[in-house]
């Protein structure tokens, strides 16, 4: 049978086609637009990710045996407020996770009703991309808009309900919303009092690997395939991506080095990161995970080839670099501002150090090691919690650069394994749906069956010493900066 696994991200919808041993037929995307209405905000069309979705489906679909595909599903963008009215009309454009606008809802969240009973009630406290804190502030700042809200979901919850009509979302990006108890899998209805609203306005929940309809006849008639098609709940793109990677169960690790950056770590119990510094998360296995995010990673490199030095040949720009561990250039990737660790949306990008002998090579060196360096941040959040990691998967469009995962692998100073396949949500996301077509008996299985590792990248012990060093003077950057961002926010 064939399984279609869609990556909804930020700048593009990326699907794939792949049969149930875990071999890739076809990868397709389109891309859509990104707005930045003003300075920290961040949004996108709905209409835009359906519409770019159905294209895909019938690029992809396009000669393939279409009487032979068994289930589809999603890893996506998360926390991104999506409202509808009752005509199931989007009533706005989504408010994305790389979305900095609520600051004064965060301070209300943790402030007044105060991290301790914020975590109690969802294991996690608010941070300005969750999607609790932009209901808040749509309710202080756009009440019209506010009061016709009958239902409220995550992008790839939108996909879903428009493709089977199932209002339905799962565990593992419902934890991103701020509204669900995370430990006990069920909405929190003191979250949603909290917030204004009440309950019946938010999806039924699943696990990721369950079926939550088939798709609509009118659709599969489009498509030219059949309405038995199974549609499983999928995931947030980062637990999707451990699935697509093979990070399930206990201690297992993934590094995502795509527009935003990622550390996952997957549980078999519930834990709190007591620092806040780390999210505590359901996964789509139907267990637990650990993530820090920071909000810029391969979207820096991006930004800095693409913007700056205006070139698309990034493996050219990378070739010049030398002296690993030596660079005298340091890069502060919050051109977002950030999220993990350090909560703070008026935090800026900066090249520090420059000298009259720095050289493009020398900045680009800076670029890929700020975001191995603010990896690290997160790596370190994740020990202090008392976790092992002794090896990483790795995925994301970063993760393609072979120096970039050397930078991964010395400045953590552990083993990084790099799978076969890159493609972490989509290829989640059709293993999820093999789960729920009944291909396999669990995730757990269909990531032994499928995943596999091409190439592993071993830390060099004195590259690991000379990034450790040179970590110690990064770390010192942003508390002194920091009031320099909140004055100049
Ligand atoms: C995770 C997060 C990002 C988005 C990117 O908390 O905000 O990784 O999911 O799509």
């Amino acid at each position: 049978m064939l399984y279609i696994g869609v990556d909804l991200g930020t700048s593009a919808v990326k699907l794939l086609l792949m049969d149930e041993k875990g071999d890739i037929k076809k990868i397709v995307s389109g891309e859509y637009p990104l707005s930045f209405p003003k300075p920290g905000w961040s949004e996108q069309s709905p209409y835009d990710w359906y519409d770019k979705t159905i294209e895909g489906l019938k690029e992809l679909l396009d000669g393939a045996d279409k009487s032979n595909i068994g289930g589809m599903s999603f890893g996506g963008q998360m926390h991104g407020l999506v409202i509808l009215d009752e005509n199931d009309e989007v009533i706005r454009p989504a408010i994305l996770w790389n979305d900095g606008r609520t600051t004064k809802e965060v301070e209300y969240l943790n402030g007044t009703i105060g991290k301790e009973r914020l975590t109690e009630l969802t294991g996690n406290i608010a941070f300005a991309g969750f999607t609790a804190p932009k209901i808040l502030w749509m309710k202080e700042n756009e009440p019209e808009n506010f009061a016709r809200i009958k239902k409220i979901m995550l992008p790839k919850d939108y996909l879903a309900y428009r493709l089977t009509g199932t209002f339905c979302s799962d565990y593992s990006d419902a934890s991103g919303m701020l509204l669900l108890d995370v430990k006990r899998r069920r909405w929190s209805e003191e979250m949603c009092d909290i917030c204004g609203i009440t309950v019946d306005m938010l999806p039924t929940l699943f696990e990721s690997f369950e079926e939550v309809g088939s798709l609509k006849t009118d659709i599969a008639a489009e498509l030219g395939i059949t309405s038995r098609v199974v549609v499983a709940a999928g995931a947030g793109d980062n637990a999707a991506a451990a699935v697509g990677t093979g990070v399930c169960g206990d201690g297992g690790c993934n590094v995502s080095l795509g527009t935003s950056g990622t550390l996952f770590i997957s549980s078999a119990k519930y834990g709190v990161d007591k620092n806040n510094a780390l999210h505590s998360f359901d996964h789509a296995d139907g267990r637990y995970h650990l993530m820090g995010c920071m909000l810029s990673a391969a979207s820096c490199n991006k930004w800095w080839m693409d913007e700056i030095i205006r070139t698309k040949d990034y493996p050219a720009e990378q070739t010049g670099i030398t002296g690993l561990g030596e660079n005298h250039v340091f890069f502060l990737p919050y051109l977002m501002g950030e999220r993990s660790p350090h909560n703070d949306p008026a935090a800026r990008g900066c090249f520090i150090g420059l000298t009259m002998d720095s050289t493009r090579e020398d900045m680009t060196q800076a670029v890929l090691e700020g975001v191995a360096f603010a990896t690290r941040d997160m790596f370190e959040a994740a020990k202090s919690t008392g976790v092992k990691v002794e090896r990483t998967m790795i995925c994301g469009g970063g993760a393609k650069s072979p120096l970039w995962r050397k930078m991964i692998a010395n400045v953590l100073g552990i083993k990084v394994d790099v799978p076969s396949c890159e493609e972490g949500p989509g290829m989640g996301g059709a293993m999820l749906a093999m789960v729920a077509a009944g291909e396999y008996d669990s995730v757990d299985a269909a990531a032994r069956a499928i995943v596999s590792i091409k190439e592993t990248v071993e830390p060099e012990a004195d590259l690991v010493k000379k990034y450790s060093e040179r970590y110690a003077e990064f770390k010192k950057l942003y508390p002194a900066l920091k009031e320099f961002f909140a004055a100049n926010a």
